[in-house]
């Protein structure tokens, strides 16, 4: 895919999982890409690995739920790089473990601050940038979870994930006709360090969640950014407002 080569990719959550493989892919593409998170030293530290590959990236320390942070991440963008036309949505939570009955105020405010009004911060900002330049292409991470329900005892996240699913249909339709796509990813159940983290708390509920992939296994990280590289390529030209499953079948049971 010669066209990433010196394109500006941003991407959020990316110390870690998903967001930090698909840092890589779009570096070893030759993007430049802006590698942001909360954690800032896990941010270098994906920086350090697309570096000594070879490749371009800038750490950047933010907190999605805040307004300026998130404003301000994406001006550092534009300031470093010249300009912004990938951005991928990746940085979510789980949330506490809970029923839904016993969710405190603080546990539920905190699942839908980071991963749904997050999402729209980013997406609110990505997109003044975007339509300046004309065009560009923004993937948004939903979930399985963004597209059934969920028997995980996570209050907040389901929701929070078909919150993201319905904003990303809704802005890909406001701005269709302005040459900005936007989409979103729903992936399974993948092996990364949250799902690691969750699953660690209880063999019953890995032993669960693997059951719970008709495919027999979790995803990989690398599996849910390929997916997320194609959809911001040319490739995926007339694809917008979808919400994509990389999940093994989960959604099709
Ligand atoms: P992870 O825990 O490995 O990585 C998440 C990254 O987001 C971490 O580096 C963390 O520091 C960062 N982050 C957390 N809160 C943040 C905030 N407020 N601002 C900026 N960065 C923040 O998790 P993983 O598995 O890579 O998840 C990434 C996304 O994929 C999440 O939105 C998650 O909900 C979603 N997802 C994960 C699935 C899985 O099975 N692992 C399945 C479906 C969706």
């Amino acid at each position: 895919m010669q066209e990433f080569i010196n394109k500006v990719a941003l991407v959020t959550g990316a110390g870690s999982g998903i967001g930090r493989t698909t840092s890589l892919g779009f570096a070893s593409l030759g993007a430049k890409v802006v590698v942001a998170d909360i954690n800032l030293s896990a941010a270098d530290d994906t920086v350090k690995t697309i570096e000594s590959g070879g490749g371009q990236a800038t750490a950047m320390q933010v907190d999605v739920s805040s307004l300026p942070a998130v404003k301000d991440m994406v001006a550092q963008t534009v300031a470093v790089y010249g300009s912004l036309d990938m951005a991928f949505n990746n940085a979510g939570i789980t949330g506490e473990v809970s029923s839904i009955a016993d969710c405190t105020e603080e546990n539920w405010d905190n699942v839908i601050n980071v991963n749904l009004k997050g999402v729209w911060l980013c997406l609110k900002y990505e997109l003044l940038q975007m339509l300046k330049q004309g065009g560009g292409a923004i993937v948004n991470m939903a979930s399985a979870a963004g597209l059934v329900g969920i028997r995980d005892r996570l209050p907040g996240y389901a929701p929070s994930k078909h919150g993201v699913v319905g904003l990303t249909k809704t802005a890909a339709l406001e701005y269709a006709q302005q040459g900005i796509r936007i989409d979103a990813v729903c992936p399974g159940e993948i092996d990364t360090p949250m799902q690691g983290n969750y699953l660690r708390e209880s063999p019953e509920l890995l032993a669960k969640a693997l059951e719970s992939e008709p495919i027999g296994r979790f995803g990989q990280p690398e599996e849910v950014a390929n997916a997320v590289i194609w959809l911001c390529s040319g490739q995926a030209s007339f694809v917008t407002g979808h919400a994509l499953a990389v999940d093994g079948g989960y959604v099709a049971q």
